[in-house]
C-alpha cells in the first residue's frame, strides 16, 4: 500500500487540484447537525448540491460510523464519494475519530476501489494534530486490512484492491504529516510482523526460527544480532531460564538485537520479550481447552522483533536493544519437576512449585543480562498471567513500574498511540506471597492477585535500572471467531521511543 500527503486549503476553491485530481472514490467526512464546512463544503458546490440533497433527505445523518457510498458523482476527479458520518464536532474527540476512519476502511475494503483520496485527517480532532490523524488512520487501514494467508495452500481470493490513499492536510500540516505517514506505514510494518510471528503455529515459529527472524531484520535493517545457544547459556548460569527448556527437544535461543540511532556511548532502552513458543504448562500441564492459543506464549517476543523492525525503518535517533529469551515449556522425563530449586543468573535460588509459571523463570534471567548494557530503561513485555485477563478484560494492557515518571510516559504512549495500558500496584507488601520455605523465593504467589504477584518476581531482578512491566495476555491476540494477533503493544513500544528519540 502506498501513501502520500498532499497539502490543500478548502477556503480556496478546488484546493490545489485535490478536489479535481483523478481517483476511484474521495472519502469525505460529515459532522452530525451542523453546516457543511472544508472538504464537503467544496465537494458539495463542485457537485451542484448533491451532499446537501442526500442530507436534507436523511440518507446521511452524520452520525459517528455511518456511510454511504455515491457512484458516479460528476463535476470532481473521483469516480465516487464516500461520505462517512462523524457525530457531533463538539465530541470529534481521537475516539470519535477512530470510529469514523474505521468505519470509512471497512466500507472501502469491502469494494473494488483501488484510489483513495482521503480528506478525514484534516479535520479537526481534539487534543490532536493533523500528522497524529495521518498516523492513526493508516495504522488503522493496515490493521483491517491484515490477513494471514501463510499457512493455507488453497489460493486466496480475497486479496484486497485498495493499493494508494492520498491524504489532504492544510499547507502548515504538510511536513509533519509527512513525517506521520512514514511512521504510520513503519508501524503497520512492524505489526505486522508481530501478528505473522504470533499467528504461526508452533511447530514453525520454534525458538530457532525466532532466531532467525531477528537474523533476517538484523540483515535486512543494519541491526547488530547476537544469539546464544544452550552451551553459552550454561556459562552464563542461567540456570531459571535453562530450567524451563529442559523437557523439550527444541533448542532454546537468547537473541540479542541492537538497534543504534545515536551516540555509542548513549545509554540504551532495552526491550525485553518474553519468547515461549508454546506452553504447555509443562510437568503442571495445562487443560486442553484453548491449549493451541499457547503458540501466542511468544508475543512479547514478537512485539519487540515488530518494534526493532518499526524504530529502525523510522530511523530514530535514539538506541534500542532487543533481549528475546525463547524456548518451549514442554512436560518430559527429564522436564523441571514441581518442588524442584533452580538459580537465577543473578545467584537467587528459586522454588519452582509450578512449572506453568515459566514465564518469569525465562525473564529474570534476560533481566539480570540486560544490566551490562546500563539502560536507560528496561521495558519488559509478556504473555505473563491469565489473573490480568481477569483483572483488566482485552482492553488494557497490565503495566507495573515502581517508577512514576516511567509508567507516566508509557502510559502517555500508550494514550497518544490507542492502544490502552492500566497501571496496577506494585507494592512491597506483596513479596510476601513468594516467600518459600526452600529457596529464596518460590515462583508462584498464590491466587490472590496473581498479575502483582509475577510482577513482584521480576521486580526481585531488577534494581539496577528504570523498569516497567507489561502484562499482554489480554490484549496480544483474540480468541473466538476473530482468532488472531493484534500486534499489540508495538503501537505503544514504538510511540513511547519516539517521545523519547523528541521525534
Ligand atoms: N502463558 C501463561 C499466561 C497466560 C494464560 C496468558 C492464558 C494468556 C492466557 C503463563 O505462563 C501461565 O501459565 N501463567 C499461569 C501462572 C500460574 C501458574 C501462577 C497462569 O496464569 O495460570
Ligand atoms: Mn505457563
Ligand atoms: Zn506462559
Amino acid at each position: 500500500m502506498d501513501f502520500s500527503i498532499k497539502a490543500c486549503d478548502w477556503n480556496k476553491g478546488p484546493a490545489n487540484g485535490f478536489s479535481t485530481a483523478k481517483s476511484d472514490c474521495i472519502v469525505i467526512g460529515v459532522f452530525e447537525s451542523q453546516p457543511l464546512s472544508g472538504a464537503a463544503r467544496e465537494i458539495d458546490k463542485a457537485t451542484q448540491g448533491l451532499l446537501s440533497r442526500i442530507i436534507k433527505a436523511g440518507d446521511m445523518d452524520g452520525k459517528n460510523g455511518s456511510t454511504l457510498l455515491l457512484h458516479e458523482v460528476a463535476g470532481i476527479g473521483a469516480a465516487r464519494v464516500l461520505l462517512v458520518g462523524l457525530g457531533k464536532q463538539a465530541a470529534f474527540t481521537q475516539k470519535a475519530y477512530g470510529d469514523a476512519v474505521r468505519a470509512a476502511w471497512r466500507a472501502l475494503l469491502t469494494t473494488k476501489i483501488a484510489q483513495v483520496a482521503f480528506t478525514l485527517a484534516q479535520l479537526p480532532v481534539q487534543e490532536r494534530s493533523a500528522d497524529w490523524c495521518v498516523r492513526a488512520a493508516i495504522i488503522a487501514l493496515r490493521d483491517l486490512s491484515y490477513k494471514f494467508t501463510q499457512m493455507k495452500s488453497l489460493a486466496d481470493h480475497g486479496a484486497r484492491a485498495l493499493k494508494r490513499v492520498v491524504f489532504s492536510v492544510d499547507l502548515a500540516d504538510e511536513k509533519r504529516a509527512r513525517i506521520g505517514a512514514k511512521h504510520g506505514a513503519a508501524l503497520g510494518n512492524g505489526m505486522d510482523l508481530t501478528r505473522d510471528l504470533g499467528n504461526l503455529p508452533g511447530n514453525v515459529c520454534t525458538p530457532t526460527y525466532l532466531a532467525n527472524t531477528a537474523k533476517k531484520l538484523a540483515k535486512d535493517w543494519g541491526l547488530k544480532v547476537e544469539v546464544l545457544g544452550q552451551k553459552r547459556l550454561e556459562a552464563l548460569k542461567m540456570g531459571s531460564f535453562l530450567s524451563v527448556t529442559r523437557g523439550s527437544v527444541e533448542p532454546p535461543q537468547f537473541i540479542v538485537l541492537q538497534y543504534q540511532g545515536a551516540a555509542a556511548k548513549a545509554a540504551p532502552v532495552v526491550l525485553v520479550g518474553k519468547g515461549i513458543t508454546f506452553d504447555s504448562g509443562g510437568i503442571s500441564l495445562k487443560p486442553g481447552e484453548g491449549m493451541d492459543e499457547m503458540k501466542y506464549d511468544m508475543c512479547g517476543a514478537g512485539s519487540v522483533l515488530g518494534t526493532l523492525r518499526a524504530v529502525a525503518e523510522m530511523g530514530l535517533k535514539l538506541n534500542v536493544v532487543g533481549i528475546i529469551p525463547t524456548c518451549e515449556n514442554m512436560p518430559a522425563g527429564n522436564a523441571t519437576k514441581p518442588g524442584d530449586i533452580v538459580t537465577s543468573m543473578a545467584g537467587l535460588t528459586i522454588e519452582v512449585l509450578n512449572t506453568d509459571a515459566e514465564g518469569r523463570l525465562i525473564l529474570c534471567d534476560a533481566l539480570t543480562y540486560a544490566t551490562r548494557f546500563k539502560p536507560a530503561a528496561v521495558i519488559d513485555i509478556a504473555t505473563l498471567t491469565g489473573a490480568c485477563i481477569i483483572a483488566l478484560g482485552h482492553h488494557n494492557s497490565g503495566l507495573f513500574s515502581k517508577d512514576d515518571a516511567l509508567a507516566g510516559e508509557l502510559l502517555d504512549a500508550s494514550k497518544e498511540a490507542c492502544d490502552p495500558a492500566w497501571r496496577l500496584p506494585l507494592d512491597d507488601e506483596y513479596q510476601e506471597q513468594l516467600k518459600s520455605n526452600f529457596a529464596d523465593l518460590a515462583n508462584i504467589g498464590g491466587r490472590p492477585a496473581g498479575s502483582v504477584t509475577a510482577a513482584c518476581f521480576l521486580s526481585r531482578f531488577t534494581e539496577a535500572y528504570p523498569w516497567a512491566h507489561l502484562d499482554i495476555a489480554g490484549t496480544a491476540w483474540k480468541s473466538g471467531a476473530a482468532k488472531g494477533a493484534t500486534g499489540r503493544p508495538v503501537p505503544l513500544l514504538a510511540q513511547f521511543l519516539i517521545d523519547r528519540a523528541g521525534q
